[in-house]
């Protein structure tokens, strides 16, 4: 019987919990030697989980032996594809003053937040939680805004005391509240509202966020209202306009549309005497997870140029996807291949749990085997061990048949992957590991059993309270 320490995970159990740098790829001797140049030049454009050898890498280092030494389901992550996605980002808006503010919730594991810190983001965030990781990782307050339908009192405080840009407000009643917040704190507070402007974003309805009947935002009229209210209140400092209308868009017309009408609305409040000195146009540019084929950065960048020109102000953008999606993988071991009928189901250890989005948006994940062994084509259902026929990483694929034992290979994975991830079915969550050439760290331990009952109790005592309040 396996002890308390932890579950089934394979690699490196019982050792030190905790952040470490482990150095795997290479010979000890040339472990800190960087990358090759001629290494460099073979690596490809987008993203630096290749193949070399018949063995898929992640960066310098082969994803078998990551599996080995931390086990699976893990999360990697590449730092050089990061780094390459924010530049190419930045980059594709240079001449223009604008702020990335990178989307928090789309993969907040402080090393991430770190690195891209220190590359110059500001964060887009939409909870006191994000907020309190944010400042962990050493981001600074000035350059988040904070967005959400639902911020409580203590959010806002919090956000008010720590001085973050901006409170990107979503209804009449959360305006009133950050007034009150505000006065109560003595400061004023930096206030957007986040205005819908009823743009088909053509995504997955889960995503879309920017339409009349999302509960997201303020309608175009209401915000007129709403901003001779907040123009009118000694507590607000209005800031800017801000939208965001939906995730995973593959192509520039929504975000256009998106950005007339904020324009149009701008500058109506500046002709009312209310000015307005920052538009945040949100995040929301897709990635290829199949066969999408969402503008360039350096598209959206030029075209997002042309629809800011003759903008004196600053224009904010809140990616997420894009920076980190295909910055990340999720590995996992084949547990079983079963036969039922006619289908084949090939059972892994990562569940819904671990990667919900297949189960929650039909999204598709592309499924490789990590190894080079040959392996005959098939077609299949990749599913985990979750207690839930929505379970699965994939359906109906045609791809190599595994074999028990097999590492595969989930793609794309490195946004909402690990952030939507849960202990459903009382799952440990997985690992992440942050590879740098042929350097790994771990940034997040795996979960071990004791962690999933912390903070529970099976027994009294409880808490006596007077009789009149008791409760029930
Ligand atoms: C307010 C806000 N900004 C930014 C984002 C990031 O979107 P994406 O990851 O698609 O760029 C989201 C995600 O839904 C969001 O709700």
């Amino acid at each position: 019987m396996r002890g308390e320490g932890g579950p089934p995970s394979g690699g490196l159990r019982g050792r030190r919990a905790g952040a470490r740098r482990d150095r795997i790829a290479g010979r000890p001797g040339i472990a800190r030697r960087p990358l090759r140049p001629r290494l460099r030049r073979e690596l490809p454009p987008m993203n630096h989980f290749q193949r070399r050898d018949g063995a898929l890498h992640a960066e310098a280092i082969p994803l078998d032996r990551l599996a080995h030494a931390y086990g699976t389901p893990l999360y990697v992550y590449s730092a050089a594809t990061l780094r390459r996605h924010w530049k190419v980002l930045d980059r594709s808006l240079s001449g223009l003053r604008h702020l990335v503010c990178y989307a928090t919730k789309a993969n907040a594991n402080l090393a991430i937040l770190d690195l891209l810190a220190r590359m110059g983001a500001g964060f887009d965030i939409v909870s006191g939680g994000e907020l309190y990781r944010v400042r962990k990782a050493g981001g600074d307050p000035r350059r988040v805004v904070y967005s959400g339908v639902g911020k409580t009192d203590e959010e806002i405080a919090f956000a008010l005391s720590l001085g973050v840009k901006c409170l990107n407000v979503e209804s009449g009643p959360e305006l009133a509240r950050v007034s009150v917040v505000a006065r109560r704190l003595g400061v004023r507070a930096p206030v957007a509202l986040r205005v819908n402007p009823d743009v088909d974003p053509r995504t997955h309805p889960y995503i879309a966020t920017g339409l009349k009947k999302s509960k997201f935002g303020v309608s175009v009229e209401d915000a007129r209202r709403l901003y001779q209210l907040a123009a009118g209140d000694p507590a607000l400092d209005v800031r800017g306009v801000a939208c965001h209308i939906g995730s995973q868009i593959t192509t520039v017309v929504p975000f256009l549309d998106a950005i007339a009408r904020v324009r149009r609305l701008a500058a109506d409040l500046g002709r009312a005497g209310i000015p307005i000195r920052h538009l945040d146009i949100g995040g929301g540019l897709g990635i290829q997870y199949d066969d999408e084929n969402p503008p360039h950065p350096d598209e959206y960048g030029a075209a997002v140029k042309r629809a800011m020109k003759g903008w004196r102000g600053e224009v904010i953008l809140e990616p997420g996807r894009v920076l980190v999606g295909n910055a990340g993988i999720l590995l996992t071991r084949v547990l079983y291949v079963k036969t039922s009928g006619r289908k084949r189901f090939v059972v892994v250890d990562a569940g819904m749990n671990d990667l919900i989005r297949p189960s929650l948006y039909e999204a598709h994940h592309h499924i490789e085997p990590v190894g080079a062994e040959p392996r005959p084509e098939g077609t299949v259902d990749v599913v985990g061990p979750v207690c839930e026929s929505s379970d699965f990483l994939a359906q109906g694929r045609k791809m190599p048949v595994p074999e028990a034992g097999d590492l595969l290979c989930v793609r794309s994975a490195g946004a909402y992957g690990f952030a939507m991830s849960s202990n459903y079915n009382t799952r440990p969550r997985a690992a992440e590991v942050l590879v740098e050439g042929d350097v790994a760290r771990l940034v997040r331990r795996r979960e071990t059993w004791p962690d999933l009952v912390r903070g529970e109790r099976a027994r009294p005592p409880g808490r006596r309270f007077p009789a009149r309040r008791r409760i029930g």
